[in-house]
């Protein structure tokens, strides 16, 4: 059992913030087993680690991160997606047929979600099987959870980076035999690149593994105005992107989809339907001039939210950071839509960051009794904290303007995470 005593902060609904100043969480067998102001009887005598003024918020959660593109992140942000993809991303990816280059790369992107506090992430790697697979004997030797997806890419790709529908579908079993049940923390996801470069049998094959293993599924939808009329053109029978998706089984209750940001209210219905996440980019729709998700159309139809770097498409690894670009991102979105769309809050923005996203993982993301306790130390004193400021002033500060030098501590189920080896 662990108990810790700060200035605890999160958010059970995307409404408000739950506070307890100076309160105290309990935590066995690595989840929340109370959380409130005073600590009751029952633990008395109990060792009580106690954080002082430092916050205590939940772990962030990334829906979205290409791994091997944190090798280009920052580069070639002047193009948009299909050529950026054309010229920068895929020769990058090209390169992880090389193991001692992937785990150079590798090792650095789990230490960098380590020091900006993200707990839990969804992972693309590339098309190659073993860079995949030590992608995730590195996050499993780290400790932060994560699903990883090897990509799978057998049309509209470069001679450099292709594979035959056979071979794509023969090696993706083959990781979930050998890597489906070998961690418990580091699991695999099926990854089909998204519909211009995954023929009609290879998509259909996934969504059978999808079934037969039950495991998640992770793509990109509806980015670009380019990427949306070339799906257009390859599926003229389906009657909508995320309609092609569900034609082959591919949405559904764990499938989470990046992007959306030209979505048309019968594909937020699908979504809606079957239960599908979306994953909200903001900082890579910017860069790429793709344009500004509209969130709150997604939250008010009750679809599953939450927030992706987009790594390397996005330029920060931090979730903090992203939740402040949603937020920016909005309150645009309210302009544009004439006030049809209503800004993102600060509630709002953290519960996407965490509890929204969390959800991915099952009950990840909250300090709610029976939650894994995935938690960060924020040691925000550097921040000009005067005297009077509120707990949900001191976590938007840190929002908008703290960064991983404030980040004191991470744990991820219960476990105290130490930053992980570049070797
Ligand atoms: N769509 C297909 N592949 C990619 C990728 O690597 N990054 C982004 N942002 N969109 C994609
Ligand atoms: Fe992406």
């Amino acid at each position: 059992m662990k108990i810790l005593k700060g200035n605890i902060i999160f958010t059970e609904n995307p409404e408000a913030f739950t506070t307890y100043p100076r309160g105290y969480v309990v935590v066995k067998d690595g989840k929340v087993e109370y959380v409130g102001s005073t600590l009751p009887q029952i633990y008395e005598g109990e060792p009580v680690e106690d954080f002082g003024e430092n916050l205590i918020i939940p772990g962030l959660i990334d829906l979205h991160f290409h791994a091997p593109q944190y090798a280009n992140i920052g580069l070639g942000l002047d193009k948009e997606l299909l050529p950026w993809l054309t010229d920068y991303t895929f020769p990058e990816e090209a390169k992880y047929k090389d193991l001692a280059y992937a785990e150079g790369v590798y090792r650095q992107v789990a230490r960098e979600l380590w020091k900006n506090g993200t707990t839990r992430v969804v992972l693309l790697s590339t098309l190659h099987i073993e860079a995949t697979k030590l992608l995730m004997d590195i996050f499993n030797e780290s400790g932060l959870g994560a699903y990883i997806g090897k990509v799978n890419m057998d049309r509209n790709s470069p001679d450099i980076l292709i594979e035959t529908t056979e071979d794509s579908l023969r090696e993706t079993e083959a990781l979930l035999e050998s890597y489906g049940n070998k961690y418990e923390r580091v699991k695999p996801i099926l990854t089909p690149r998204f519909v211009p470069t995954c023929t009609s049998e290879l998509m259909h094959g996934l969504g059978k593994l999808a079934e037969k293993y039950q495991v998640p599924i992770q793509s990109h939808i509806s980015e670009n105005r380019g990427e949306c009329s070339w799906v257009k053109e390859l599926h003229p029978e389906s009657s909508s992107y995320a309609d092609v998706y569900r034609n082959h089984n591919l949405m559904t209750s764990r499938t989470v989809m990046a992007h959306c940001v030209h979505n048309t209210p019968d594909e937020l219905e699908i979504f809606k339907e079957n239960g599908v996440f979306a994953a909200h980019c903001p900082n890579a729709n910017y860069n790429l001039s793709s344009g500004i998700m509209p969130v709150r159309a997604f939250m008010e139809a009750g679809i599953h939210v939450g927030l992706g770097t987009d790594v390397g498409a996005g330029n920060k690894v931090s979730i903090s950071s992203v939740m402040a670009s949603a937020m920016q991102g909005s309150k645009m979105k309210w302009l544009e839509t004439e006030g049809a769309l209503a800004p993102l809050s600060t509630p709002e923005a953290f519960y996407l960051g965490t509890k929204g996203g969390g959800a991915f993982f099952g009950k990840v993301g909250s300090f709610e009794t029976g939650y894994e306790f995935d938690a960060l130390v924020i040691d925000d004193s550097a921040l000009c904290i005067t005297p009077g400021r509120s707990l949900e002033e001191r976590l938007q500060r840190f929002i908008y303007v703290g960064d991983d030098r404030h980040i004191t501590h991470r744990y991820v189920s219960g476990d105290l995470i130490s930053e992980p080896k570049l070797k």
